[in-house]
């Protein structure tokens, strides 16, 4: 069973965004599938990797929008996917400088939550503007 799932009660309404978020949902599921495995700390390791850099895609697509049309709350969102990829980073690195032997659940959760939060809270916010602008 995934950790995670997508459902229409994520949707930002906006297609190419929910796009990345389904992806990154699918990438979070992945690392538990290969961790609930066994998987070798490489293969994990890649893994991780793949989501920090989609995670570092997908927000630049956000603020990208944000700039294109103005959005008022662009400035704080943007801090907050600032400070989203800081912890991501450092999950990443603790966990390949081996100070965390193997990818725990409470890490995964972490994950899961950190993603959940972000799209239910603070995504939700620019929905109508960029509606309102066009961008579905
Ligand atoms: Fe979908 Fe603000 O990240």
């Amino acid at each position: 069973m995934p950790l995670m799932t997508w459902t229409e009660k994520l949707s930002v309404g906006v297609g190419v965004l929910d796009e990345d978020h389904k992806r990154l949902v699918a990438m979070v599921n992945d690392l538990y599938e290969a961790m609930q495995a066994g998987h070798a700390k490489d293969s994990l390791g890649r893994i991780l990797d793949e989501l920090v850099k989609y995670t570092q895609v997908h927000f630049a697509r956000e603020e990208k929008f944000f700039e294109q049309t103005g959005y008022p709350a662009a400035a704080p969102h943007k801090q907050e996917h600032d400070t989203l990829t800081r912890q991501v980073l450092d999950v990443q690195q603790k966990y390949m400088a081996g100070a965390t032997a193997t990818l725990s659940i409470d890490v995964l959760r972490f994950l899961k939550n950190w993603l959940l939060n972000h799209i239910q809270v603070n995504d939700q916010k620019y929905r109508a503007h960029l509606n309102a602008k066009g961008i579905h």
